[in-house]
């Protein structure tokens, strides 16, 4: 635990930390001994966890009211973390546009890439700056089998989970010598509010958030990516090595449009 807090405390903002696998994350770096700044956009949520995890854990929480696909995410994030040592950054909000690609408002798919690109490029170099210059640090990046290939009726988010996947590989190659370890963890189906509100019209099987956000954590330092669930390895292993690349798009449309057609 003190190792953990050692290499990435003590400080770790958690970008979209209010529900699902976010709070998942707040908890687990909470219960290891680190202070949170807990950013999303509902204060409210963000202070009952925050309550909830000071009275359990003993650390110090600062929720940070913000809008990750914002103009001034910069300037606000500079604002939340000026003087602390934030030691980790777990990047885990995402917008997605679920349909036909043409028949979704440009601003939709726009904002994709504000909160799922913009959002963690920004996040990793500002925050990623004064790590490397400490030596020691860490940053996690959310992503999504989605991002594998291709994917029919969400293809500005599966783009977007493609780039975060690339950008961690990158950045994880390019930091771990001067001691910043750097992974993006691939999901599968998840049981958070997030999925429930995209109002899927079937039962998949569900990973349990914690069990997503604690394989993201324990592959910290290893990179530089991880599959959390061994189904969704399985998965992952037959969409990217054994099926064509077109035979792991269609199904991924097929699976998709089942879901929300
Ligand atoms: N759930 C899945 O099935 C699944 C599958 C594969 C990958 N993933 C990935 O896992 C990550 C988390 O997904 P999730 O299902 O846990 O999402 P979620 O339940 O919708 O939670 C997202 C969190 O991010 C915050 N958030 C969303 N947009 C924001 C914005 N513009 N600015 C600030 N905060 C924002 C939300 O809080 P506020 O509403 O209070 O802002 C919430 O705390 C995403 O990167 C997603 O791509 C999820």
């Amino acid at each position: 635990m003190n190792a953990f807090c050692d290499r990435y405390g003590p400080w770790a903002l958690v970008a979209g930390a209010s529900a699902g696998l976010g709070e998942a994350f707040a908890r687990k770096l909470a219960a290891r001994g680190l202070s949170l700044l807990l950013l999303a956009r509902r204060g409210e949520a963000l202070e009952r966890l925050a309550a909830g995890l000071r009275s359990a854990h003993g650390v110090e929480v600062r929720p940070v009211v913000a809008d990750l696909g914002a103009a001034r995410l910069a300037e606000e994030v500079a604002e939340a973390t000026r003087g602390l040592e934030v030691g980790l950054l777990v990047y885990n909000a995402a917008y997605s546009v679920i349909g036909p690609f043409l028949e979704r408002p440009l601003p939709e798919q726009l904002r994709v890439v504000d909160v799922n690109c913009r959002g963690p490029l920004l996040l990793s170099h500002l925050l990623g700056q004064p790590m490397a210059r400490r030596g020691r640090g860490g940053i996690v990046l959310m992503t999504s089998l989605s991002g594998s290939q291709g994917n029919p009726w969400l293809a500005s988010y599966a783009a977007s989970k493609a780039f975060n996947l690339i950008l961690a590989e990158g950045l994880w190659a390019e930091l771990r010598a001067g001691g910043v370890d750097v992974v993006a963890c691939r999901a599968g189906a998840t049981r958070t509010p997030g999925f429930a509100a995209s109002h899927p019209k079937r039962n998949v099987p569900l990973m349990p958030a914690e069990e997503v956000a604690a394989a993201a954590l324990a592959a910290l330092g290893r990179g530089p990516s991880v599959v959390a669930g061994t189904l969704n390895r399985v998965a992952a292993f037959a969409f990217g090595r054994l099926l064509p690349r077109r035979a792991s798009i269609r199904i991924m449309e097929r699976a998709t449009r089942r879901l929300y057609e």
